[in-house]
């Protein structure tokens, strides 16, 4: 059991994540992309549940999360959805669906919050995607930022290395996180930046800072639940701390129901009608 003290509300909304922030309570955020594993988080505390467009890589092992598409992010979030009692549910817009025009972007946003029930959508950029962001503002759809590492846009890096380390990058992603902010983003995720900067960016904004691999001054923290559990065992970034080794707890078993059909010890007298 957990000793940690949980918000005790019924329903995490933004404006629970806002007071959160105010009072300096951290926030709790992993991904989930199905409906078992979303009910086993919910009822775990978990304060964000993140339907990330990671699910492009640890659901359907794509190298990396350009391939998954709106419907498949839908099919994913009403998952999700029908298993949550307590989390506010954010759905990433996958890549292609919001860059091209406001419009394309309000449409995206508009189908994932009438297909799936999320609550929230969450896309990458700043100044880029201003427009967009205003214009699902607009429609009533709360909207969560994401700077620094943003997967979207790995060809135009090359890499998964540190962002914003010089100067420049980080001037304008401290620019970007206002402009998010006056935008009208009720949060934002900084993804593998220099902690120093997370700090900067999370004292600068009032409104809450989630961040992968951005150090511990930020106001919440956010893991791929695949990765915290053990179950990409391959996947080692510094930031990341294994809660679990599901890996091996599942080829152990694997294992053992393998070995026990192969026996003819199961099923047994019992174990059948
Ligand atoms: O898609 C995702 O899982 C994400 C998190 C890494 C923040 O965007």
């Amino acid at each position: 059991m957990s000793v940690h003290k949980k918000s005790e509300v019924k329903k995490i909304t933004t404006h629970q994540l806002q007071e959160m922030k105010n009072r300096g309570e951290k926030i709790a955020m992993l991904t989930a992309y199905d409906y078992s594993m979303a009910k086993i988080i919910d009822s775990a505390g978990i304060d964000v549940i993140l339907v990330g467009d990671s699910a492009s890589n640890v659901m359907a092992g794509n190298e990396t999360t350009l391939p998954i598409t709106l419907d498949q992010m839908i099919y994913h979030a009403s998952s999700v959805v029908k298993a949550v009692k307590r989390a506010l549910v954010v759905v990433d817009i996958p890549f292609g669906h919001y860059q091209g025009s406001s419009g394309e972007a309000l449409r995206s946003a508009i189908r994932i919050m009438k297909e799936s029930g999320g609550h929230a959508v969450k896309l990458e950029g700043g100044s880029e995607v201003k427009d967009s962001v205003l214009r699902i503002l607009s429609a009533g759809v709360p909207v969560m930022g994401h700077l620094g590492l943003t997967p979207q846009s790995i060809y135009k890096f090359g890499t998964y290395t540190v962002r914003a380390r010089q100067e420049a990058e980080a001037n304008k992603l401290l620019e970007d996180a206002l402009l998010l902010q006056e935008s009208g983003c009720f949060a934002i995720v900084l993804e593998k930046i220099p902690a120093e900067l997370a700090k900067k960016v999370t004292d600068a904004l009032q409104i809450p800072v989630i961040g992968i691999g951005a150090g511990p001054d930020v106001d919440g923290q956010v893991l791929v639940m695949q990765d915290m559990l053990g179950i990409t065992n391959e996947f080692k970034p510094r930031f990341l701390r294994k809660y679990a080794d599901l890996h091996a707890v599942i080829t152990n078993a694997v294992g053992h129901y393998v070995d026990d059909i192969k026996a003819r010890d199961f099923p047994n007298a019992d174990e059948k009608y």
